[in-house]
């Protein structure tokens, strides 16, 4: 009987996280768990397009390539219909080689201009200079694809098992394992309070470091476990898989994407503040970011007021662009995403 009862209860519990953790970046839905064509479907289309305006000619840096849906789009936007002379051309930056090749056979199959660059986002005031250009539309896509998030191999799921990973560069030096490993019970409290809005941290951290002095944590499906039981009955009601948070967090910091994302704005600023000398930012140029959690959106909200309030950017969106209920239908990935954009120029 009671094995009965436990059956059903994790039946249950099972569904009820895939139909409410969607709203959690590191959370597939049962329809996310099928791949969608090209392996991510890219959100706010019609948004950025509208928004971003590219016009043929113009310059584009996609920092987040991903599986090439919105790279694409730009590209076919600023390519010149007749006048070869007025092809614009999209620079993409990957730390996956795999998004990135895919990207690139993608583009070229479409006989797109396009400049694929293996490497953090960070590099292109670099770039763009070393192309002796600058840039009109700028796009950032933050987070991960569907592609890598389904593949057990990358760690990035705690639906399927496979090595305790979570690096986008699979040449990072620190995997969520080694992390785990490595840090003490109060630094993973912190970390996953801090980066995962977790309020049973310091449990979770207290069960992993008891569990890591018996054998290391190198598995996804053990660490979620591992979660679980730190949550205990609490589980039972939870409204999403009781691993989501510490998931996310440990792929923030895997990553390192808040302080990428601060880095990148911090370029942004000294882009715009040298709008009028040599600045890899054109001097009407659109920068747009999707973001898909609170702390990467407070960020950018943070970054794009300040740079309106000096008077060297404008806000197009005062609010967050949110997608359509048709298209969170269509994909529930879209759910958290949160678009913001800034044009360079007070005007
Ligand atoms: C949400 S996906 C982009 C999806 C893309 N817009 C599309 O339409 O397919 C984010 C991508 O950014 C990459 N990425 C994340 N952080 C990055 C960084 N700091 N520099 C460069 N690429 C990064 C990830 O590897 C992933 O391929």
């Amino acid at each position: 009987m009671f094995i009965f009862i436990e059956i059903v209860y994790r039946l249950s519990a099972r569904c009820r996280w895939c139909q409410h953790n969607s709203h959690m970046t590191d959370s597939p839905t049962q329809s996310e768990q099928t791949q969608p064509e090209h392996g991510h479907d890219p959100v706010l289309m019609d948004e950025i397009l509208d928004l971003l305006a590219p016009q043929p000619g113009e310059t584009v840096v996609d920092c987040t390539v991903g599986r090439g849906g919105h790279t694409e789009a730009l590209a076919q936007a600023v390519r010149g219909e007749n006048d070869v002379t007025a092809h614009g051309l999209v620079l993409g930056f990957d730390l996956d080689p795999a998004n990135l090749d895919y990207t690139t056979k993608r583009l070229t199959e479409a006989r797109l201009n396009f400049v694929p660059v293996l490497g953090s986002f960070l590099q292109v005031q670099h770039q763009v200079r070393h192309l002796n250009t600058a840039a009109d539309v700028v796009l950032a896509d933050l987070g991960f694809s569907s592609s890598q998030m389904t593949d057990p191999q990358r760690g990035l799921s705690f639906m399927t098992d496979g090595p305790l990973d979570m690096r986008l560069d699979p040449t990072a030096p620190l995997t969520a394992a080694d992390l785990i490993a490595q840090s003490s019970e109060q630094q993973l409290a912190d970390l996953i309070f801090e980066l995962g809005e977790e309020p049973l941290s310091r449990r979770i951290a207290r069960k992993l470091v008891q569990a890591r002095a018996d054998k290391p944590i190198l598995s996804t499906l053990r660490l979620a476990e591992l979660v679980r039981k730190a949550y205990g009955s609490r589980a039972r009601t939870s409204r999403m898989h009781p691993a989501t948070r510490t998931f996310m967090a440990l792929r923030i910091a895997v990553n390192d994407e808040l302080g990428a994302l601060r880095s990148f704005l911090d370029m942004v600023t000294r882009g715009a503040e040298q709008v009028e000398g040599d600045s890899w930012l054109g001097r009407r140029a659109r920068i747009g970011i999707i973001s898909f959690h609170s702390l990467e959106d407070r960020i950018v909200k943070h970054s794009f007021a300040d740079l309106e309030k000096r008077g060297l950017a404008k806000r197009l969106t005062k609010k967050p662009v949110t997608p359509t209920t048709e298209e969170t239908y269509r994909n529930p990935r879209a759910r958290s995403a949160k678009l913001r954009i800034i044009r360079i120029g007070s005007d």
